[in-house]
């Protein structure tokens, strides 16, 4: 009977999706740099798993927004010192502020990862569209970061746009998995060449596509997966516009993908994502239910780069969540240690509403500027250091 039904699904496969190589998910492909590291992510004996997201550290501007970053992220990893996973949603490091010489990135890298290193905790890397802009390539930053022994961060199949395409299970205490970690690269800017901010090609969304159904047919169910990626989808911006959410957007709009190549569509094909964190406007944090996928962006964690708005602390978001029945929720954590869950809703209000993502063609800002302050801040940045 289940062999049969199984047999019936692997057809069922095979005729929606020809064209796709059964992806092998039983493969390990975790690279162990340091056998005495757990690399195994694992619910906790009461079906427990906590991930402390810091998006935007924006490493590498001044000696001084350095200090206060990492400060930041080791006030609020002492806070939490029960966390499991530390997820980085990119941005780690301002490589415009790049100086002209090799290793530049690995020193500014290497500071970012110290409060991990301290508290000993694993990370799970994104990254965001200001990490390749130094000496190194975005192929070369996943090999640097996978060399740390606490990195569970895995370079993506080479044929695929981006390199942080991979993806991690969590399992519960009998080694079955129960919720699954994807990391999506969102690339940089001009997708597909149109003029605006990067996005997931369709190339990556057929990856996900391939390692989603090959994980159903092997377990023969949908296991609950969360997304995590630098970018926002435009489905953040429909959100704002006219459904409910917590927090606030405070940034020139909503800087999502200049062409929506459909992600948010296969996580509802697929059933399994229901939930997805970004980061990249410095200036929003909202989150909300957006038809069924929870959409939230984070907290702006590091001193460099724009933001956030003055009364705002910088901090992470913290994400709880619970297996078999899965749930999530997830509240701020700040680096003087409080914690605040975002309340009220923010309801759709017409004078707030958004038809373009930030820098896509027809994009002006609030004050009528056709630029985003992500954009704004990089050029201002560039013009006093090239001065000298
Ligand atoms: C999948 O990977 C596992 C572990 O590397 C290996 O033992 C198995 O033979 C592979 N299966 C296929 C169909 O390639
Ligand atoms: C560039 O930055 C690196 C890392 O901070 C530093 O070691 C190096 O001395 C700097 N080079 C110049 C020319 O300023
Ligand atoms: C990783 O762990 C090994 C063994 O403990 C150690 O020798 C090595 O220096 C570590 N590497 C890093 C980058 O921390
Ligand atoms: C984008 O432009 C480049 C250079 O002109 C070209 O090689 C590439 O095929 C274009 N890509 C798309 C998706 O249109
Ligand atoms: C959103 O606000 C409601 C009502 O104040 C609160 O119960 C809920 O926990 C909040 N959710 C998040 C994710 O902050
Ligand atoms: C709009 O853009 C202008 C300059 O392009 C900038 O000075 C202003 O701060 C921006 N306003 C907002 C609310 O982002």
């Amino acid at each position: 009977m289940t062999s049969l039904y199984l047999l019936g699904s692997l057809f069922l496969l095979f005729i929606l999706c020809p064209n796709y190589e059964a992806i092998n998910v039983s493969k390990n492909n975790i690279r162990v740099a340091n056998e005495n590291v757990d690399k195994d992510l694992v619910f906790n004996s009461n079906g427990q798993f906590k991930i402390v997201q810091f998006t935007d550290l924006h490493y590498g501007e001044t000696v001084y927004y350095d200090a206060f970053s990492a400060n930041a992220q080791n006030q609020v990893l002492i806070a939490e010192p029960d966390a499991d996973l530390v997820v980085l949603t990119g941005d780690c490091v301002s490589g415009y502020a790049w100086n002209g010489s090799a290793g530049w990135l690995a020193s500014k890298w290497d500071h970012m990862v110290s409060p991990m290193l301290a508290n000993n905790k694993r990370w799970a890397m994104t990254l965001g569209n200001h990490d390749d802009e130094a000496d190194l390539d975005r192929q070369q930053i996943v090999e640097y970061d996978s060399s740390f022994n606490l990195s569970l961060t895995q370079q993506g199949p080479n044929d695929l746009h981006g390199a942080t395409n991979y993806w991690l299970p969590i399992n519960d205490q009998n080694g079955e998995p129960q919720t699954i970690l994807y990391f999506f690269d969102s690339n940089d800017d001009n997708c597909q060449n149109i003029t605006g901010w990067g996005c997931v090609y369709p190339d990556q969304i057929e990856w996900y596509r391939g390692v989603s159904l090959s994980l159903q047919a092997k377990y023969n169910r949908i296991i609950p997966a969360i997304a995590f990626m630098h970018i926002p989808i435009p489905e953040y911006m429909d959100m704002w516009n006219f459904y409910p959410v917590n927090g606030s957007l405070y940034d020139t709009g909503v800087c999502c993908f200049s062409v929506n190549t459909g992600l948010y569509a296969a996580f509802k094909e697929m059933g399994d994502v229901v939930s997805m964190h970004v980061g990249h406007d410095h200036d929003n944090d909202f989150i909300g239910n957006y038809n069924g996928v929870q959409l939230g962006y984070g907290r702006k964690s590091g001193y460099g780069g724009y933001g956030p708005p003055p009364s705002w602390k910088h901090g992470a978001r913290v994400l709880e969540i619970t297996a078999n029945p899965f749930s999530i929720s997830t509240y701020l954590r700040y680096e003087d240690g409080s914690s605040e869950t975002q309340a009220p809703y923010h309801l759709p209000q017409a004078k707030e509403q958004y038809n373009t993502c930030c820098d896509t063609y027809g994009f002006v800002n609030v004050t009528g500027n056709p630029i985003s302050n992500c954009k704004l801040y990089e050029q201002n940045f560039k013009s006093i250091h090239s001065k000298h």
